[in-house]
């Protein structure tokens, strides 16, 4: 008779311990604002000193210098995005929205997932930092948590507040 009583007594205790929903403040909002994603995505803003505004005279034609062998990512693809995409200083809640809105519409959800798993840029943040001058560091925990937090934010609805 105690094991029937004891399974009884936990499968009452299991809803008071259902975990919490994942926000984007968790986990994700520190990686996003790790200097190898911002420092691209701030690469055109003049109001935060982006670095088309200062190391980068030279802004064209961004694969001589960033090739392929060195970033491991397909010619073309080491481009840096328009100021709109620039989230430099904002908080979890405004960042979480601004990224929302940026997406585009359609399935938002299928559309962050690809996104945020199989962008070759995200990949080269987390698991390489090579620029021509040298590797810098990359967003700790690489590709493993990062793809890890990612689902349980989406798959929790992407909840920003
Ligand atoms: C080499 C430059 C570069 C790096 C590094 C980079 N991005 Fe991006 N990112 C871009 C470009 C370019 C786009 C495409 C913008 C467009 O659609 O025109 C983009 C788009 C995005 C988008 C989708 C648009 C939106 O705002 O919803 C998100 C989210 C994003 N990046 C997050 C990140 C995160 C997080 C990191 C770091 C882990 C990162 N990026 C690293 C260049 C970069
Ligand atoms: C003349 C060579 C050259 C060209 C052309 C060039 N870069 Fe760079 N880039 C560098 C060097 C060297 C560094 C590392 C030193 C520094 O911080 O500026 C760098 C660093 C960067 C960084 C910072 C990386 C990080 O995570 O800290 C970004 C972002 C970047 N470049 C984007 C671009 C984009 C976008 C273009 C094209 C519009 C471009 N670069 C064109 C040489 C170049």
């Amino acid at each position: 008779m105690k094991w029937p009583l004891l399974c009884a007594a936990l499968t009452l205790a299991l809803p008071a311990q259902a975990t919490p929903p994942v926000r984007f403040g968790d986990a994700l909002h520190a990686k996003f604002h790790h200097d190898r994603c911002l420092q691209c995505h701030q690469f055109n803003s003049r109001a935060h000193q982006g670095r088309a505004f200062h190391s980068h005279r030279a802004r064209y034609l961004c694969d001589n210098c960033h090739a392929p062998r060195l970033t491991g990512l397909a010619r073309g693809e080491w481009m840096a995005p328009a100021d709109k995409f620039d989230y430099t200083g904002l908080d979890a809640r405004t960042t979480c929205h601004l990224i929302k809105r940026n997406l585009g519409s359609g399935d938002t959800r299928r559309l962050m997932r690809e996104h945020l798993l199989d962008d070759a840029r995200i990949r080269w943040s987390l698991e390489s930092g090579m620029t021509p001058a040298g590797r810098f560091p990359t967003v700790p925990g690489g590709y493993e948590a990062w793809a890890r937090d990612v689902k349980a934010w989406i798959d929790g609805g992407m909840i920003c507040d």
